[in-house]
């Protein structure tokens, strides 16, 4: 799923994995455009990588890297994110409040 936060630093994905999950930034690396052109698919077929889908760059869903495409090397901007209680929570900066995904 996919959300903009208040004053955030643009729009946030998530993704989880068993009990973990994984927040970034909709941004590709490659040209700073979205990741997904239908919306809330970030994964690839076989749901191992997040996929960006102008030039099918594949991203580690664990921390980001680009392994395969035009932006090899690359990182996504990570977001801080934890679950609490069951929810999801995601603090972009330190300071900043926190957003919550029930
Ligand atoms: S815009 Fe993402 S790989 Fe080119």
């Amino acid at each position: 799923m996919s959300l903009v936060l208040p004053d955030g630093p643009g729009e946030v994905f998530v993704v989880r994995q068993g009990d973990r999950v994984y927040a970034y930034l909709n941004q590709c690396p490659h040209t700073g455009g979205p990741l997904d052109w239908v919306p809330d698919q970030f994964l690839n077929l076989e749901q191992d990588h997040i996929q960006c889908a102008t030039h099918a760059a594949l991203f580690r869903i664990r921390d980001g890297l680009c392994v395969a495409g035009p932006c090899s090397g690359d990182r996504l901007t990570a977001v801080p994110v934890r679950v609490e209680n069951g929810d999801i929570v995601i603090r972009p900066r330190p300071d900043d409040g926190a957003a919550q995904v029930g």
